[in-house]
């Protein structure tokens, strides 16, 4: 049995924000901005919205698009690391406001990587444990963890939410998954803050130390996965990749010997969504009408921890 994605949603906020107008607050411009990283803007949550709301928004618009019955779905799996709440979980939240009983819920933190992780645990999901559909979630407020006074990190990030539903299928789905985690890179990439003091919680990165392991590792873990399973890279028809800087595209893209016309970017519009970055980018190649039935995806992924991830799947 196969793990297979039959539909896509998504919510963005409102509220956009472009270059021009951070560099109203920030010592940067727009082109500074354009040239190291391919953002010209991004999308900002308001007030009154959370990573819940945000993910519960593009859950409605899912269920409603494919009218499904909720009994059918076996199991609710959020990434996210900026859930407002410890718990219930965004997942159980999901399960409570979408009606969605006996459904296995948990929310799962791997950073940028997590869309990637939930999307393992969908798959082991519908392989192993007989779920009909699985609901997988890429969610997250970047905004909310952001030093709006280091232009070095406030000018990368973005909100945003996109939900994929899983449909066990007999014949093709994911073909292959591997996600992983590093033994350093804790203190290159984090935010800072205590959850239980007052002090804000922000994030901070050495830029150029996480570009280098990014670089590196995007490639190794998608050749490894790729090599493992006896794909050419020539036939994936879209690399999907985590949109944290179109110039680690291009150079990974290079490495693999891949059209750059074939790796989708959404950074432009959405900056870095972190774990929501993945499923945005597919809605939108979903949506701009190249992507049929049977086209071969290559999604990757790293993030702070440092943790990475890839996968290979049949549209
Ligand atoms: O999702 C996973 C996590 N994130 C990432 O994958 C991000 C990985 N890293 C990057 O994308 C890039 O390292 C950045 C976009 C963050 C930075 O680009 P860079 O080419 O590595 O720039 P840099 O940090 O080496 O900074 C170059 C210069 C510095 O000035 P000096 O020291 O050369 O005078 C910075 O102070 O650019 C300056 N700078 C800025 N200038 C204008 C840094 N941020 C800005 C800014 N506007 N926003």
């Amino acid at each position: 049995m196969f793990a297979r994605i039959v539909a896509s949603q998504i919510y963005l906020p409102q509220r956009i924000v472009s270059n021009h107008e951070l560099s109203e607050s920030l010592d940067t411009s727009h082109e500074w901005i354009v040239k190291r990283t391919g953002i010209h803007a991004r999308h900002i949550l308001a007030d009154d919205e959370t990573a819940s709301s945000m993910a519960l928004s593009a859950c409605q618009r899912l269920l409603a698009e494919q009218n499904i019955d909720p009994s059918l779905i076996g199991s609710i799996i959020v990434a996210t690391s900026t859930s407002h709440t410890a718990m219930p979980s965004i997942a159980c939240q999901l399960a409570n406001s979408l009606g969605i009983n006996d459904a296995f819920s948990l929310d799962v933190n791997a950073a940028c990587s997590g869309f990637l992780y939930a999307l393992s645990l969908g798959n082991d999901r519908i392989r192993h444990h007989n779920d009909h559909y699985s609901l997988i979630v890429g969610v997250d407020a970047m905004s909310r963890i952001t030093d709006w006074s280091d232009r070095s990190t406030a000018v990368l990030f973005g909100d945003g939410a996109g939900a994929i539903l899983l449909k066990s299928d007999p014949d093709t789905g994911l073909i292959g998954i591997r996600c992983g985690s590093e033994s350093h890179g804790e203190e290159l990439l984090r935010v800072h803050g205590n959850l239980h003091s007052s002090q804000p919680c922000t994030l901070s990165m050495d830029g150029k130390e996480v570009f280098r392991f990014a670089v590196d590792r995007l490639y190794t873990t998608s050749q490894n996965l790729l090599a493992s399973h006896g794909i050419d890279p020539q036939s994936i028809d879209w690399v999907v990749p985590h949109q944290a800087n179109s110039r680690i595209l291009d150079y990974v893209t290079k490495q693999f010997d891949i059209s750059p016309l074939r790796v989708v970017k959404t950074m432009a519009q959405h900056a870095n969504t972190s774990a929501a970055s993945i499923p945005l980018a597919l809605h939108s190649l979903r949506d701009s009408g190249k992507l049929v039935r049977g086209h071969r995806l290559l999604f990757k992924a790293f993030g702070a921890g440092f943790t990475w991830g890839a996968a290979v799947c049949e549209y």
